[in-house]
């Protein structure tokens, strides 16, 4: 797909479809209404005649012009100006890229809204907002399809505008592509099944990624783990035929005076449970259960592709947890790379002694800020479902701004409490730590279990299983994997 920008009017663009985000507020209509009938004649002086499009939020009105050059206007509501946000433009160039999809089109054009310039927010952010919406409305997994493929005929999306802010809307326009492209690879990842992506593959394809974007890729295989004493990511994957990884990426050395940021994915290629096994309903999901390592993965792909400056460690413990003759089972106990021990009560509460041995190794690089992503409790769904990833750490001002990074990028977060009264629940009378704690508050005592491998540096948890992995096909995120973590990510890290 390529996607461009054009200083033009929407009367010299040849295209198969022009869409045209417009407001509602009763002026702007009006001149945006007559700037058309005045481009376009009559067809679409008849269409707007009729009333059936106000430019209400969600509301849409394909109008055939008769014309040589461009054959369809497809005007596309914004709302109110007064109560624009990024969000609702994501929305409705989502939309308008469907259309065109649906239409099986070759080429888009999309109509910047009109006031682009005057909106409050910058004009390279409305672009960004909008490539990005564009790409990730027209994604499917469609690897295995042999008939049902895709079905995307466009092969462009040109941008339109007469502002002369040229300059500015490209480089939002190209940011927003970065981070669409990195989401769908994150997609991919967490929607390719687990006989394809195990912790061998997943580290080949974090090598192969790293060589295309320009970051650094170190992989440690069994034997190096065992050596480093990581005892949660041997431990949980002891059941598996397939050997654990332990992956680590670089980006931007030579940044490093301005402080490390450290992102650890939870990299479970498949999550039976163990011995502790899952019912069998729905556990096909647990494919996904490497949707926090995909964020990872995905967030270094985007930021070295806008050379953000700043060094990043990007940490992904990977195993396959699996019940045999050889897995750990509740009541073994598990001496994890800081030293710590940790009694396994139930195996299928894996995600966090993986990560543990992350967490911990993670001191290494003396960084300042770690970030963990893990689809780790199916209590955060429960608490929050599939909109909002849940929030937990030690520092309140970077929590905050990932709250912003959620609200600006849509990919959202809301903190949980951490307070003391949780930490007993994870008492074992065995070992420093138990890993599970009880029936309440699932996606707390995770947090706490968490907490307790850190080292000195400020963290925050992010549990993303529920916004990782999708029930419902909504604007531009299909069922599935969503990608989720990469967009918030990319924002917080543009912001620091
Ligand atoms: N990978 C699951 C969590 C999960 C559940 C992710 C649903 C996505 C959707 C995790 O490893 C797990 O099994 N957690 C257990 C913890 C429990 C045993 C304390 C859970 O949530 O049931
Ligand atoms: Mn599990
Ligand atoms: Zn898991």
């Amino acid at each position: 797909m390529t996607i461009s920008f054009r200083s033009a009017d929407l009367t010299a663009l040849t295209t198969d479809l022009i869409a045209v985000p417009m407001f509602q507020d009763e002026k702007l209509f009006t001149a945006a209404s007559a700037a058309l009938k005045k481009d376009f004649g009559t067809a679409v002086a008849a269409a707007l005649a009729s009333k059936d499009f106000s430019g209400k939020e969600g509301e849409t009105l394909m109008i055939y012009t008769g014309g040589v050059k461009a054959s369809r206007l497809f005007l596309v509501g914004l709302g109110e100006t007064k109560k624009f946000t990024l969000e609702k433009l994501r929305r409705s160039t989502a939309t308008a890229a469907k259309k065109a999809k649906a239409l099986k089109n070759k080429h888009l054009s999309i109509s910047m809204p009109e006031v682009a310039e005057v909106l409050p927010e910058p004009i390279a952010d409305v672009a960004a907002a909008m490539s990005e919406a564009a790409l990730l409305s027209l994604y499917k997994y469609d690897k295995y399809l042999t008939v049902a493929k895709n079905g995307n005929t466009l092969s462009a999306i040109q941008f339109v505008s007469r502002s002369k802010f040229g300059a500015e809307i490209t480089a939002g326009l190209k940011r927003g592509e970065a981070i669409a492209e990195a989401t769908i690879h994150a997609r991919d990842l967490s929607n390719a099944p687990g006989s394809e992506i195990y912790p061998e593959t997943l580290a080949n394809d974090a090598k192969k990624q790293g060589k295309r974007y320009g970051y650094s890729v170190t992989v440690f295989d069994r034997k190096r783990i065992a050596s480093l004493r990581m005892g949660g990511v041997i431990g949980v994957s002891k059941g598996s035929e397939k050997d654990p990884r332990f992956i680590i990426l670089e980006y931007g050395a030579q940044y490093k005076k301005h402080g490390t940021v450290a992102l650890v994915g939870k990299g479970v290629t498949f999550d039976t449970g163990g011995i502790s096994i899952k019912p069998s309903a729905n556990m096909a999901e647990m494919k996904m259960d490497m949707a926090g390592a995909a964020a990872v993965i995905g967030t270094f792909n985007a930021v070295a592709s806008l050379k953000l400056k700043q060094h990043l460690i990007g940490l992904i413990p990977s195993v396959e947890n699996m019940p045999s003759g050889s897995a750990v089972k509740p009541g073994d106990i598990i001496r994890h790379y800081n030293g710590k021990t940790s009694e396994v009560d139930n195996t299928d509460a894996e995600g966090r002694l993986i990560l543990a041995d992350a967490l911990s190794y993670a001191g290494r690089y003396k960084p300042e800020l770690v970030i963990d992503l893990a689809t780790l409790t199916g209590a955060c769904v429960v608490a929050l479902g599939h909109y909002t990833s849940g929030m937990m750490g030690n520092d309140q001002e970077t929590m905050d701004a990932l709250l912003r990074a959620g609200d600006r990028s849509y990919d959202r977060v809301w903190q949980l409490p951490m307070y003391d009264e949780y930490e007993k629940l994870i008492k074992s009378d065995v070992a420093d730590v138990k890993n599970v704690g009880g029936r309440w508050a699932g996606a707390i005592t995770a947090g706490w279990f968490l907490k307790k491998f850190i080292g000195d540096y400020k963290w925050v948890h992010l549990d993303i299983a529920g916004t990782a992995i999708q029930e419902e096909n909504q604007d531009y995120i299909p069922r599935g994997g969503s990608g989720a973590g990469v967009r918030l990510l990319v924002e917080f890290l543009r912001n620091k």
